[in-house]
Parts: structure tokens; C-alpha cells; sequence
């Protein structure tokens, strides 16, 4: 009997390992996800602590690329920022983590997949939704959720693996913060932002300057978009991860890409988070940029509308779905025209637009300035009010002159 466990080497996933070969008389097969997490530890290091901690045999894939182009960039394009603000960094990480289960499960031929995501949290949500669209025949084993699972704290798991002798180097007694990491963001739960009263603590932060100690002047950085895809920085094309960790080097640096939030989970709980997300924000607003400059009004708008439905899908775990497809066929029609160069200053936190240019821009240098009288008459402008207004004008005449109404 097989389960394949979604492993990080951290306190939880280590105990789960001979917990579960307790608890389900199972053979143990650890599997981590590299998304450039920014203490990853290396392949070989990963494989010897998840061996010795009991697991028979453990997998570390780098997913980096698959992540940004498969996951981030689609949600990039579709311009889906949670309750308006948090950029979903580890809500996509998810499916992509869980879909690499299955495979793993699939090919050693094992009956469960497992994860140490807590009952109270969105990320059992995706886990098992994922699990649940790619497998349904897999079992799922979520230990936090499992009558059998005994512990509270830390000391309970660090005397329980003490007891199986196993050996937990690296691994703290105690733990401020709960974090989640990739390439993308880094986000922050727990310890003293449960109290939504008191400011977040700087030491916290790991790739984003504090503002006081950001540069006096300003930095400047081009991204390049092909239909709504970056592919250059400055002038220079790149892949996505390297892209991604230039930009989050001159984004932390700056001080950009920090939110302090209080969300809405899906399991109905508030939650405040703090969030490092550097290079996102500089991608999601030179490309929010450039689709002001292409286009038209009417596709704008139902894209704006359906961002919010787009993020409320990614956050809530639903990444295989029909709907997700469907929109993403949707926004690579509007994409077609995002093309073009965003310029951005950075300083001291602000993100401020430097200059954008494309191939498709629909601005109109002779029609803003309004001299060209072919395209733009201003005397048209009467018949239009005067349409654009009769609704209003037939109200008022109908209710006499009674304007309290
Ligand atoms: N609240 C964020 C979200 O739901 C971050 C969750 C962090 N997860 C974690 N296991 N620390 O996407
Ligand atoms: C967890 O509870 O496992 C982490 C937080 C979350 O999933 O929202």
C-alpha cells in the first residue's frame, strides 16, 4: 500500500510521514515541488531528510517555468487580484503541486494522496479539488483532519518524532509566523498579525525592503509584453524565471509589492496576511498599463468584471474547471493586442507609470487633442447629450418640477 505525500521537509510533512505509516500501515512516498522558494533546500538535501525521516522514496521536480507560464502569467493576463488586492500567490502554487501528486501517484500505483494543509485553512480546498478533478478514484488522507491525529503544538510533533527517533535538525521549536513561498510571493499568517489592531512587524519581511531603508532615488525598469505574456526586461528578452527573479530584485529593493491585508477564506474564517510580492506587482500593473492603451472600452469592462470571477476561482481551488477554461479563451482573444513596452519608476514603495508603447494602441494624439475635425466635430457632441440625456429629461418632465424624488 503506497500514499504519496505533498513533502516540504518542514516540521508538519515530517511527522505526517511516520505518522502515517502508523496510523495506515502504508508505504510512504514523499514528493516536493520546486517553485523557487527562496530557502529550498537543494534536491539531495531534501531526498536525505524525507529517507531518513521514513518515507521509502521522495521526488523533488522543479517546477518553476510550468509554474509562471502555466499558472502566474495566465492570471497575470486575466488580471484576477483576490478582494482586489492579494495577488494569489500561493492559491495557484496549489493545483500545480497536487496535480504532480497524482501523476506520482499514478505511476507508482498508490492508493492515496496525502497533505498536511490544515482543516481551517483555503489550501486543503485546492489540494482535494484538484485531487478530486484529476483522480477521483485516489484516496485522500489530510492528517490535520483525521480523527486519529493527535497534536496541537509544535512539542507534541518534535516528542513524537523524537520518539521515533528521528532526527530534526533545522527544524525550530517554535515558529512566529506561518509562510508560504515560491517564486512568485512570499506570504506571512499567524503570530502577531492575529491581531489586526497592531502593525506588522518589519523583521518578517525577506525579499522587500522596508520603505525607510529604500534608495533616495528612483529606479526605472521596461517589461516587455507579446499578447499579454512578458517576455522582455529592459529591452531584453528573457525566460520566466529568470524574468521574474530580475524583477523581484529591483522591486524588493525599492521597496515595492507589500500588502497588508485582512481576507476572506473560503472555509469562512477572516484571516490577515502580509504579502511580499514583488515582481508580480510591477507585472500586474505594467500589464494593467498596457491594456488601458489597447483596449477598447467595451471588452475592458467585461474583462474588469470577470477578474473578480477569475480570482475568487483561483482562490477557492478551482483551477480545473470548465469555467476557468472558458475564461481563459476569452482573455487570450482580448490579448492578441497586448503588445507593447510598460516603462515604470520605482520609489520607495510607489509603482508609478514611466511611458508605455504599442503597435495597437488605440490613442489617438490627433483625436485627444481634438483638431482633427473629421474624426471628432465637437457640434456632434450636442445631438449625443441631448439622446444620451432624454431619459432623464422625460423623468423630470413627468414628475413635474418635484426634484425631491
Ligand atoms: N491566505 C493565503 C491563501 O489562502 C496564503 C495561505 C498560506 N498557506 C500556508 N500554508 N502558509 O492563499
Ligand atoms: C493551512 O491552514 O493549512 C494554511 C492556511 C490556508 O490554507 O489558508
Amino acid at each position: 500500500k503506497k500514499v504519496v505525500l505533498a513533502y516540504s521537509g518542514g516540521l508538519d510533512t515530517s511527522v505526517i510521514i511516520p505518522w502515517l505509516k502508523d496510523n495506515y500501515d502504508c508505504e510512504v512516498i514523499a514528493f516536493a515541488a520546486d517553485l523557487g522558494q527562496g530557502d529550498f533546500p537543494s534536491e539531495a538535501a531534501l531526498e536525505k531528510k524525507a529517507l531518513a525521516t521514513g518515507a521509502s522514496k521522495c521526488y523533488v521536480l522543479d517546477l518553476r517555468k510550468e509554474f509562471l507560464e502555466d499558472y502566474v502569467w495566465p492570471t497575470v493576463r486575466a488580471g484576477a487580484k483576490y478582494e482586489g488586492t492579494y495577488l494569489l500567490g500561493t492559491s495557484f502554487a496549489r493545483p500545480l503541486i497536487a496535480k504532480y501528486q497524482v501523476k506520482i501517484a499514478q505511476m507508482e500505483g498508490a492508493y492515496a494522496v496525502a497533505h498536511g494543509a490544515t482543516g481551517k485553512g483555503n489550501d486543503q480546498v485546492r489540494f482535494e479539488l484538484t485531487y478530486a478533478a484529476l483522480d477521483p478514484s485516489l484516496e485522500v488522507i489530510a492528517p490535520w483532519k483525521d480523527p486519529k491525529w493527535e497534536f496541537n503544538d509544535r512539542e507534541g510533533m518534535i516528542d513524537y518524532l523524537d520518539a521515533h527517533k528521528i532526527p530534526h535538525t533545522g527544524i525550530s521549536k517554535t515558529k512566529i509566523y506561518s509562510e508560504d513561498g515560491n517564486l512568485w510571493h512570499l506570504s506571512h499568517e499567524g503570530g502577531i498579525l492575529e491581531e489586526p489592531d497592531k502593525e506588522h512587524k518589519y523583521d518578517m519581511l525577506k525579499h522587500t525592503k522596508t520603505y525607510e531603508k529604500a534608495p533616495n532615488k528612483a529606479s526605472y525598469v521596461t517589461i516587455s509584453f507579446d499578447k499579454g505574456t512578458p517576455v522582455a526586461l529592459d529591452g531584453k528578452k528573457m525566460g520566466a524565471v529568470e524574468l521574474l527573479e530580475k524583477l523581484n530584485k529591483i522591486a524588493g529593493e525599492n521597496a515595492c509589492g507589500l500588502i497588508d491585508i485582512v481576507e476572506d477564506r473560503l472555509v469562512g474564517l477572516k484571516s490577515r496576511g502580509v504579502y511580499e510580492t514583488p515582481g508580480g506587482t510591477l507585472l500586474y500593473k505594467a500589464h494593467e498599463c498596457l491594456e488601458q492603451l489597447v483596449l477598447d472600452k467595451e471588452t475592458m469592462f467585461e474583462k474588469q468584471k470577470m477578474a473578480m470571477t477569475y480570482a475568487n476561482l483561483v482562490y477557492n481551488g478551482q483551477w480545473f474547471t470548465p469555467l476557468r477554461q472558458a475564461m481563459d479563451a476569452f482573455i487570450a482573444e482580448t490579448q492578441k493586442v497586448v503588445t507593447g513596452d510598460v516603462r515604470l519608476k520605482l520609489y520607495k514603495g510607489n509603482v508609478i507609470p514611466a511611458g508605455m508603447k504599442s503597435p495597437y494602441s488605440l490613442y489617438d494624439l490627433g483625436l485627444g487633442s481634438f483638431s482633427n475635425v473629421e474624426m471628432y466635430d465637437q457640434k456632434d457632441a450636442i445631438g449625443f447629450i441631448h439622446c444620451f440625456g432624454l431619459p432623464l429629461k422625460t423623468r423630470a418632465l413627468l414628475l413635474g418640477k418635484k426634484t425631491n424624488v
